[in-house]
């Protein structure tokens, strides 16, 4: 069966040349004068194709004055010059086929817009819209865009694991992997017997590729891992996924200056990398969505992003003149209404906070001489809040054994992280990229279940 995409004829096709479409049906218009127009979208771009069926073609009265919403066809016609409003040019078909059809009683899409929680509930439709077929362009293209980035600077990507035997983040957010049967789990001592499991051992679904990133940083150099990861935390907001994708950049001989230049530049390559090669779905998501979004990319790429130590900010919230749901002090994890406020109120941009309380961080972080703070990293934008967390890495043996028991972990569960320490250490630096989170900021769409294709939140895994 070939083809041609649309994107491909809306952008180099000629008048008088012969083109197979195939797509889905957008809409059909009947004219007067014995011949339909009918709209077709096969997702390779926004647009859609106009095909002039005419009331010759021997299946005009039996199919196509039929064709509704969502019938998929077939047409080979010859591109012209359109004389309508809305498209330069249009395919006159000589052959047009129906391939499937699709009820108009019942198929759930019809032309009127549909709310996002509508078409949550069909999920396995909703890429056939404006909206989510823009959205998974924007996600290829960022996806392309940050591999380009790291592949451009010599970074290796690193295969880290779906299934893990450490808690990266020490917070214990982690799904279980077993092959128990749940009714009839075998028990030694009154505990679960893990050795009788699958793995011998207890697994989980990662959080985060971070530590075996570093294990291949701390070999090779410059390495990143983009991948699935998977959160058991029970938060129903519009920014938090239980299952999201993360970009994890991990650099040997790297502090945390370098890392947060490198955090800005990638952001900027990929801001700027949307800008000049998504016009089309960036023009929708301006008109329909957000309509700051162009501009706000291009503000970005221009700017300084503002680095400020969490102390700072902390100062900054308590002197701020608004009246926060959650208070703040030193000392208290900020809550995204703070983070916006600083990006929005204060500062106006991007902001990269860091130095944070040891407390309210991860393990692995490097430990500041002052014993309190660590360094770590958040950048912070407008509207979403934390879309980057990082930091430079303890690569002290002694001070992250006690950091591990200070958070309440076992070292010999991290022992070989901990070789790291012991053989060769280096000091190294990297961060996680919420994936979803960006396309948020890129695209303007609210809510995070609206980015993914098929999201996973508390309570729900439909499909
Ligand atoms: O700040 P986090 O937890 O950092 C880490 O996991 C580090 N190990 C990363 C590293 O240094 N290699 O997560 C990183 C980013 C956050 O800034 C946020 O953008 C995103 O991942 N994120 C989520 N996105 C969607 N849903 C969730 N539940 C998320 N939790 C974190
Ligand atoms: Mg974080």
């Amino acid at each position: 069966m070939k083809r041609s995409r649309i994107i491909e004829i809306l952008s180099s096709g000629k008048p008088g040349d012969q083109f197979t479409v195939m797509g889905w049906v957008r809409t059909r218009r009947d004219s007067k004068g014995g011949f339909s127009f009918i709209e077709v979208n096969d997702g390779s771009c926004l647009s859609c194709i106009q095909i002039i069926a005419d009331g010759k073609l021997k299946n005009y009265e039996d199919q196509i004055l039929k064709l509704a919403t969502g019938c998929s066809v077939k047409a080979v016609g010859i591109l012209a010059a359109s004389p309508g409003k809305g498209q330069n040019v249009e395919l006159h078909a000589e052959e047009f086929e129906v391939l499937g059809w699709a009820d108009p009683g019942s198929y759930p899409l019809q032309k009127k817009r549909h709310s996002f929680e509508f078409l949550r509930e069909i999920a396995h439709l909703r890429p056939r819209t404006n909206t989510f077929g823009a959205v998974a362009r924007i996600r290829n293209s960022i996806s392309y865009a940050i591999h380009t980035f790291f592949q451009k600077r010599g970074f290796i990507y690193i295969h880290t694991p779906i299934i893990t035997g450490s808690d990266c983040e020490g917070a214990g957010e982690m799904f279980k992997v077993t092959t128990f049967d749940l009714d009839q789990i075998p028990k030694k001592e009154g505990h679960t017997d893990f050795n009788k499991d699958f793995f011998g051992n207890p697994a989980t679904l990662t959080v985060s590729g971070q530590l075996e990133a570093e294990v291949y940083a701390l070999s090779m150099g410059d390495v990143y891992t983009f991948g699935p990861t998977f959160r058991a935390e029970n938060s129903n907001t519009s920014r938090h996924l239980s299952e999201f994708w993360m970009v994890e950049p991990e650099m040997a001989f790297c502090d945390l200056e370098g890392n947060i230049s490198i955090a800005v530049e990638f952001l900027k390559f990929i801001f700027d990398y949307i800008l000049s090669n998504c016009n089309e779905d960036m023009e929708f998501f301006k008109k329909f969505i957000d309509k700051t979004v162009i501009e706000t990319l291009e503000n970005l790429i221009s700017q300084d992003f503002e680095v400020l130590t969490y102390t700072d900010g902390i100062k900054l919230l308590e002197k701020a003149n608004v009246k926060f749901e959650f208070p703040v002090n030193w000392g208290t994890d900020l809550q995204s209404e703070h983070e916006r406020y600083l990006c929005e109120n204060v500062f106006k941009k991007p902001i990269v906070l860091i130095d944070y309380p040891k407390e309210i961080k991860a393990f692995y972080m490097k430990l500041n001489s002052d014993g309190k703070t660590v360094r770590a990293m958040d950048v912070l934008v407008p509207k979403i809040g934390e879309i980057i967390g990082g930091s430079q890495r303890e690569d002290d043996y002694n001070t992250l054994v006690e950091r591990i028991r200070e958070m309440n972990l076992d070292p010999d569960d991290y022992w070989w992280y901990l070789d790291l320490r012991k053989y060769g250490s280096v000091p190294h630096s990297g961060f996680g990229l919420g994936f979803e989170r960006l396309i948020q900021f890129v695209t303007g769409m609210a809510n995070i279940r609206d980015v993914i294709p098929f999201p996973r939140t508390p309570g729900n895994v439909r499909f």
